[in-house]
């Protein structure tokens, strides 16, 4: 048996010991990605958070992501396998400076990306993922928004509600704004026919290029209906992974050096130390989880 199978059974056995689910970003190693009990984007595997029967939840992503999953389901034990796996982005806001925000502009609601601190989540009104931010805001009863901490994400969400003043925060993901425009036009030179998908976490100047934006699970169902038999996918790499499995027939570019450090930390070997040893336990302060459980509820109820 070789060591990859070995460490799968292991795996398997242990997450029947311990009734564990393994919710799996689609970002996540191959590896790991082919061992989960569900993939998806933050909101589908926040769904999945909230209505697991399971008594531990395995969080294969990054660290705001397991945090949400423990805000859903309280009396869970969530883990998250690698506890470095963070997001910078998240990191680019606390609560002092969302504090700072919002005294700038006196009783405008704050809308969170989930890739935010329960900290965060915690000083907001509501939140919101790539796939539903622009339902989010128009939720909302208001005709001024403060949107954090994507710049990217809420100046897409601005170009797309125009009854509303979207002010945005300056943060932002390294790995999607340092995509250029160039190095999406070089792609599609090579492959004229392909079309272009692009998360906005990108710049205006690549989302202008695309022919669809969407989170990391609308890029698999736009891949599995349109016609193309090409795409240019423009994320983190680790897409490639379930658009090809899904899409035998189909073949997707990506951008070089587009890669998350983050959501790469963790291995089968860390899933496995994860479930034997209860590592790493999330755990967050009642009075904030309270209130940060507020914000991604009422997010989870706009269906
Ligand atoms: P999705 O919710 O689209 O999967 O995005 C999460 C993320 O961190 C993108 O960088
Ligand atoms: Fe954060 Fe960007 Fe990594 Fe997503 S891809 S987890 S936003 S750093």
């Amino acid at each position: 048996m070789s060591d990859t199978d070995k460490l799968v059974e292991d795996i398997q056995r242990l997450r029947e010991e311990r009734n564990a689910v393994l919710l799996v970003h689609n970002y996540q190693r191959a590896e790991v990605q082919d061992i989960a009990d569900f993939t998806g984007d933050s909101l589908g595997l926040s769904r999945q958070a909230a209505q697991t029967e399971a008594d531990v939840i395995v969080f294969c992503g990054v660290h705001f992501m397991a945090q949400t999953a423990k805000l859903l389901s309280p009396a869970k034990t969530v883990l998250l396998p690698e506890k470095d796996a963070g997001c910078p982005m998240a990191d680019m806001i606390d609560p002092e400076l969302l504090r700072e925000f919002k005294a700038e502009h006196p009783g405008a609601p704050v809308v969170a990306y989930v890739n935010t601190t329960a900290e965060v989540k915690a000083e907001s009104d509501i939140c919101c993922t790539s796939a539903n931010a622009e339902e989010v805001v128009r939720s909302l009863d208001a005709d001024k928004i403060l949107f954090v901490p994507d710049q990217n994400l809420g100046r897409w969400v601005a170009r797309h509600v125009l009854e509303k003043e979207v002010i945005l925060y300056g943060g932002f993901c390294p790995t999607h704004h340092d995509i250029t425009g160039e190095q999406v036009l070089e792609v599609k030179r090579a492959h004229p026919e392909a079309e272009i998908m692009a998360h906005p976490e990108c710049t205006s100047e690549v989302l202008d290029l695309a022919d669809a934006v969407l989170s990391t699970s609308g890029m698999l169902r736009y891949a599995q209906s349109s016609d193309a038999a090409e795409f240019i996918v423009v994320t983190e790499l680790g897409m490639l992974h379930p658009l090809a499995v899904e899409n035998p027939g189909k073949t997707f570019y990506t951008i070089t050096g587009a890669i998350c450090p983050n959501m790469k930390l963790t291995t089968l070997g860390s899933v496995r130390r994860s479930l034997a040893d209860n590592v790493h336990e999330i755990d967050i302060d009642p009075a904030i989880a309270e209130k940060a459980r507020r914000a991604v509820q009422r997010m989870v109820e706009i269906g």
